[in-house]
């Protein structure tokens, strides 16, 4: 049979999982839709368990290795099992293909705005009703359902449709979901499996679909967070705060944790979700490219794609890098990062009167917009480790009181701001090392601002030159419509795909620079422990923006376009994109026009994404000959679509 010759090349492929022959690991077993052996079981449970009962040889409970059972985004199972039970199982009749678990990670007020939709215009928020009646699952790090962004004042009833439920546990009960959140649930049995045999620490987590640590409740309220008038972090970027399509309902799906997001754990949610009745899934996750028949996500998006779903992806972090874009199969939407035309300046004067632009989201102090002139160290050491900033590597008496200048890169920015601040440093330079490194800002702890490479390169001269080198940061506020934009974001995952040469991705950029969206109430600005500072709006940063901006753009064409398919949806998000920055020039990718590879069709434009005009659609059926060009043989199409 072709099928086992995959499974001996996926086998093979992932070889480097298999630590220790006897233990135990996760695997997704996908089985065949039509089995022969379905019929002598009386529920697909039990067809599962019978493939265990089979392989596993020990005197155990074989339903305790049974950890999903999945029958909606793929025929199949998850189970924890041996290498030697791994032989075994792939031998069984109705075993198309085995995927080890993958873990795969997210891809870390105003952008409604920008992207010209004006809540008092004929527009297309009108012509939607603002997104109504549409459900946005957002499968990420769970929900802060105390956010003022999941109010529902105003919110239709719960659409008929919605089987869906509100899943309670640590610190979450049914009544935090409403007519805005209208579900809530967790995954995490893969992610337990897998953090018992690494050694990290999962304590600090809520055993519930509660968010703690902030992802998922700011992308799922950029793709469908209701009105909050005067939103700011710390009294910037203020303004009103509003998801894409307010209207729209919200249902989060739990499967991103502390070490990660497993794919069992996300096909578990994809399988629910397609039932619970979702229009749209936002995935701002991902992992390397690998072949779409040993993709969980690529199969179980074909799934819900063939369900009327339209399955909204990130196109990852990796860029400028070539063929670094994820999540690319040609029935998701694949989408990379663009900058906004609002800037938060925060210059550097140098002693020698040099100016030096960055920009922050320092809130400085309400007396004056300037700190004053201090020292300026930039601490170098045989590791790195100081110049990077790493917590503990800058000696105190090198740095205290001081303006500290630490490179980008390596570790978390906010984390730097910390380690300067407990090193008893007074302000903090973050100086870019890559050039075309856009100035993607923080709430950091202390005064800061991040500068770009050839400022870095000033900088750096001007410590050089000077046995006292000292500087002020000039912090300048919120300043909109002064720069060139949308630009190409430096980190958005450029395609094409590596594995899947063939395949342009990502399909379409939108906004994923300095975005300002909803945040749990129990963290700071920054996300690090020690950060004590409230707020209930943070600024983040990534093509795990990006992509819910255009969940709650599919949402918006779904309520205009009930009846349209996922396909068409895509569409028409993808022939009305805009290849024009505002002032009508070519959208630049640093200092070059950006190219297909890119952008896609272009920057997003929800106006006439509602409105398109034209649309090319295509049945899922219509994918298989799509596959084939792309040279995949008969049973890896069979994997993925279940059609030949
Ligand atoms: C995990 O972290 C908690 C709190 O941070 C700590 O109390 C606990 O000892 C840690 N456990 C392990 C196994 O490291
Ligand atoms: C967050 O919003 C809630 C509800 O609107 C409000 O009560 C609370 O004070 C806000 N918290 C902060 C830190 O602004």
């Amino acid at each position: 049979m072709e099928a086992k010759s995959h499974l001996f090349f996926l086998i093979l492929l992932f070889n480097f999982v298999f630590l220790h022959a006897n233990t135990l690991q996760t695997y997704i077993v996908q089985l065949h839709p039509h089995g022969v052996t379905r019929s002598s079981f009386a529920s697909e449970f039990h067809w599962h368990l019978s493939f265990l009962e089979q392989t596993v040889s020990s005197e155990e409970d074989c339903s305790s290795r049974l950890i999903y059972s999945y029958r909606s985004a793929m025929e199949g199972f998850a189970a924890l099992l041996s290498e030697s039970e791994l032989v075994s199982l792939q031998k069984l009749p109705d075993v198309i293909a085995i995927m080890p678990d993958r873990r795969l990670q997210i891809q870390t007020t105003y952008s409604y705005k920008f992207l010209g939709l004006n809540p008092t215009g004929e527009d297309a928020w009108h012509k939607s009703r603002f997104g109504r009646g549409t459900i946005i699952g957002v499968l990420d790090t769970g929900v802060w359902p105390e956010s003022p962004s999941f109010n529902d004042q105003g919110m239709p009833p719960l659409p008929k449709k919605w089987r869906g439920i509100c899943q309670e546990g640590q610190d979450f009960n049914s009544y935090n979901c409403n007519k805005k959140l209208i579900g809530a649930r967790f995954f995490n049995i893969g992610h337990r499996v897998a953090s018992t045999s690494t050694s990290s620490n999962t304590t600090r987590e809520y055993l519930s679909p509660r968010d703690s640590q902030g992802h998922g409740t700011h992308t799922s309220s950029t793709a469908g967070g209701a009105s909050v008038p005067m939103a700011s972090v710390l009294g910037i970027g203020a303004g009103i705060a509003r998801g894409m399509a307010p209207g729209a309902h919200i249902a989060v799906y739990k499967v991103c944790w502390f070490n990660g997001c497993y794919s069992s754990d996300i096909l578990a949610a994809m399988d629910v979700a397609i039932r619970d009745g979702v229009d749209v899934l936002s995935l701002s996750l991902g992992g390397f490219s690998i072949p779409l028949f040993a993709d969980s996500i690529a199969i179980g998006s074909f799934r819900a794609v063939e369900h009327g779903i339209s399955v909204i992806c990130a196109a990852g972090n990796y860029g400028p890098l070539q063929n670094s874009v994820t999540n690319e199969a040609p029935w998701i939407a694949t989408i990379g990062a663009s900058t906004l035309d609002r800037k938060f300046p925060a210059i550097v004067r140098l002693g020698n009167g040099q100016f030096l632009y960055g920009e922050s989201m320092y809130p400085g102090n309400q007396f004056s917009n300037t700190i004053k002139e201090l020292e300026l160290v930039y601490v170098t050491g045989e590791d790195m480790a100081s110049e990077f900033c790493f917590r503990g590597s800058l000696p105190r008496a090198k740095v205290r009181g001081k303006m500290v200048v630490c490179d980008r890169g390596v570790n978390d920015r906010a984390e730097k701001g910390q380690a300067v601040k407990e090193s008893g440093g007074a302000a903090m330079i973050l100086a870019n090392t890559i050039n075309l490194e856009e100035d993607t800002v923080d709430v950091h702890v202390l005064p800061a601002t991040s500068i770009g490479f050839e400022e870095s390169v000033h900088l750096k001269a001007y410590i050089k030159s000077t046995r006292k080198p000292r500087a002020r940061i000039i912090f300048g506020g919120t300043v909109i419509g002064k720069s060139r934009a949308p630009e190409v974001a430096q980190f958005s995952a450029r395609g094409p795909s590596f594995t899947n040469p063939s395949i342009l991705k990502p399909d379409i950029i939108a906004p994923g620079v300095n975005i300002i969206a909803a945040w749990p109430e129990n963290l700071g600005p920054t996300g690090l422990p020690e950060d004590s500072r409230r707020v209930n709006f943070t600024v983040m940063s990534g093509t795990s923006m990006a992509c819910p901006h255009v969940s709650g753009i599919a949402a918006l064409i779904r309520s205009a376009h009930p009846r349209w398919s996922p396909a068409a949806v895509k569409s028409a998000i993808m022939t009305t994109a805009d290849v024009t920055d505002h002032s009508g020039n070519p959208i630049m990718d640093g200092k070059k026009p950006a190219e297909v590879f890119a952008i896609g069709s272009g920057h997003v434009n929800p106006e006439r994404a509602v409105n398109p005009g034209l649309i090319y659609d295509i049945k899922p059926e219509d994918y298989v000959t799509h596959l084939c060009t792309l040279g995949y043989t008969r049973s890896e199409i069979f994997i993925i679509t279940q059609r030949i």
